[in-house]
């Protein structure tokens, strides 16, 4: 059984479904820079109009009553709200916006789930440096702080940063995300790090400020996949496996949930590496100073995006100083797992369980909330979507067993995503939503998937379980 106020979502991020990239004072993010580069996305796609919830919110309110939601999860666009990243000049259509968006929601009885940061660093703050300079801690904190100050009378769970693991490495050393960087060994290193400068920053600036009157709560969204040895009988993938982990889930979680310093298996991993390929710099993996604000101790919940689960075996060192390298773990998938639209998304709610377990015993029980947990389809118009179905009935059978059986604490559970968007580099070729929408339409038409009927009826059930 769910508890009562247990938070049925879904979610969305501003680049994504906004679209309006130059409206009424919007100043430019990396992605819409990204975008408008030749062959960074398929088929050159971009969110200039993507969802265009900047002028269609009304309909999305709609969808979001259409599901019965009691909590939606969005997020900021920081260079709508301070066009060039800074607090010296605020876009007021921008506050004006999200104050409707939030406004409206309440009067709906929706409780708002709100993201500073999902991936859309204004340019004018990348153009001195963005997530590789330590200046960009303090901007990103008075962003926060601007936030807090304007809407955090009325929103009560903040997420910092989305996905810090996602942009640094996809975005600074893959080089497939926005700002397409490939500078392999370092820079993603030093960038997570400054995402969990910042993070932490903000988070202490919501404690000491806001918290006694607003008393909200604040965390950092950390993805990551269900990972196990590939054969449980063998050191060497027991010992990947563990890497593999330190580089994902424990990256961002150790620091905040653990010890206050990255776990030690990774930062052994990146020195060993370091030596092997005759590296006599320090390490590669930067150090906390103790004269900054603590990083342990900054989450009020753990905040989670999950999607698939992979087997892991030793192997991945490719003989460069580069984090493949230094992980130096080789994710497999098991033939028995099926594959959803796209190729990296195998269906494992199965994984889900496990990883909420793995949460519970590490991280010493923490309230847990699923930030993203969704199924993408390839393609056009598929109304009935009958595996995205199954996917949710499965996941959500599989969470609560683990709330159950398991005893973890679950709090809430936010299906990725409402809409069907603008997949980043995969553009809108992927569709992840709820809602159908026709990118071919001028009015960006909206029609329920099945699966959004399916995830309504369950959202129903539960309610009723308890009502009665
Ligand atoms: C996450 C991201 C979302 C969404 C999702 C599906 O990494 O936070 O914005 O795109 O993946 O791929």
């Amino acid at each position: 059984m769910f508890s009562r106020d247990f938070a049925w979502g879904a979610g969305s991020a501003a680049y994504q479904i906004e679209g309006g990239w130059q409206s009424d004072g919007k100043g430019p993010s990396i992605w819409d820079t990204f975008c408008h580069e030749k062959g960074k996305v398929f088929q050159e796609h971009n969110g200039d109009v993507a969802c265009n919830s900047y002028e269609l919110w009304d309909k999305d309110l709609e969808c979001i009553q259409q599901l019965g939601l009691t909590h939606y999860r969005l997020s900021l666009s920081w260079a709508r709200l301070l066009p060039d990243g800074t607090t010296r000049h605020v876009n007021q259509k921008g506050v004006q916006y999200y104050n409707k968006v939030i406004d409206d929601l309440l009067a709906c009885n929706v409780s708002p789930m709100v993201t500073l940061y999902h991936f859309d660093l204004p340019q004018a703050l990348q153009d001195q440096g963005g997530w590789k300079s330590a200046g960009i801690a303090t901007l990103f904190d008075s962003y926060a702080k601007f936030c807090f100050e304007t809407f955090g009378d009325r929103v009560k769970l903040w997420l910092t940063v989305n996905e810090p693991r996602v942009c640094a490495k996809m975005g600074h050393e893959d080089g497939i995300h926005a700002p397409g960087l490939k500078e392999l060994g370092t820079t993603a290193y030093l960038v997570g790090h400054n995402m969990l400068r910042a993070h932490a920053m903000a988070w202490h600036t919501y404690n000491s400020f806001y918290r006694p009157k607003q008393k909200g709560a604040v965390s950092l969204a950390i993805n990551s996949d269900w990972l196990e040895p590939l054969n449980p009988g063998c050191k060497e993938d027991i010992a990947a496996t563990e890497r593999d982990l330190a580089f994902t889930l424990q990256w961002f979680a150790w620091p905040v949930f653990v010890t206050g310093d990255y776990p030690e298996v990774m930062r052994s991993a990146i020195d060993t590496q370091s030596e092997k390929m005759g590296y006599s710099g320090s390490s590669r993996l930067p150090r906390f100073s103790k004269d900054e604000p603590a990083i342990l101790g900054t989450a009020d919940f753990f905040a989670l995006n999950y999607y698939t689960s992979r087997k892991v075996k030793a192997g991945g060192d490719c003989g460069q100083m580069c984090m493949r390298s230094d992980q130096n773990a080789e994710e497999v998938l098991d033939p028995s797992w099926p594959i959803s639209g796209v190729f990296w998304l195998a269906v494992v709610p199965t994984g889900l369980r496990k990883l909420l377990k793995y949460i519970k015993d590490t991280f010493n029980n923490p309230p847990v909330y699923i930030t993203e947990s969704g199924f993408s389809q390839v393609g056009p118009l598929q109304i009935k979507d009958v595996q995205r179905c199954e996917f949710y009935r499965d996941t959500i059978l599989e969470m609560a067993k683990a709330i159950e059986e398991d005893g973890v604490n679950v709090r809430g559970y936010f299906a990725w995503s409402l809409l069907d968007n603008f997949e980043w580099t995969d553009g809108y070729s992927v569709r992840f939503g709820l809602f159908h929408v026709d990118f071919s339409d001028a009015m960006r038409s909206r029609t329920i998937y099945m699966s959004g009927e399916e995830y309504a009826k369950i959202i129903i059930k539960h309610k009723s379980a308890i009502d009665n």
